[in-house]
């Protein structure tokens, strides 16, 4: 049964804006082990990497019906890739949700779908 569903958009030249001004944006957006991914990434991926991985948390929160906050904070939400690159949500570390990502030269955006077996 599908119990949540959740989109986002976000500009690049936004999450750029907010990078370039405080480097605390970044580590309270990724999680350690998405920071550790985001370093081995080239120069022009990183900043496509940082803002699909924000539309896919505030996606994924909006699926969940809180929003960023205090029940769900960035933290909480971590984005872990297959060994194909197919992306997962895991919340508090466990599997939680379907999630889509996707990015353009202005734009990233994402989809989370929540279901229950
Ligand atoms: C829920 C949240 C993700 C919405 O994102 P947003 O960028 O403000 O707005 P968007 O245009 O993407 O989405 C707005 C829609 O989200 C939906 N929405 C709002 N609260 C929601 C909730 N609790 N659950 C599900 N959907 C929600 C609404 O449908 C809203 O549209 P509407 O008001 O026309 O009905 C946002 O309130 C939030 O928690 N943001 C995190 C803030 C933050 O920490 N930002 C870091 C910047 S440094």
């Amino acid at each position: 049964m599908i119990t949540g569903i959740g989109l986002d958009i976000v500009e690049i030249s936004r999450i750029r804006r907010l990078d370039t001004k405080s480097p605390k944006f970044r580590a309270r957006v990724l999680t350690i082990n998405e920071q550790a991914e985001y370093d081995r990434l080239t120069e022009g991926r990183k900043i496509e990497f940082l803002a699909g991985r924000f539309a896919a948390k505030e996606a994924f929160s909006k699926a969940k019906g809180t929003g960023i906050g205090s029940e769900c904070s960035f933290q909480d939400i971590e984005v872990r890739k297959d060994a194909k690159g197919k992306p997962t949500i895991y919340f508090c570390g466990a599997e939680i949700g379907l999630v889509s990502i996707t990015h353009s030269k202005e734009f990233a955006a994402a989809q989370v779908l929540l279901q229950t077996i």
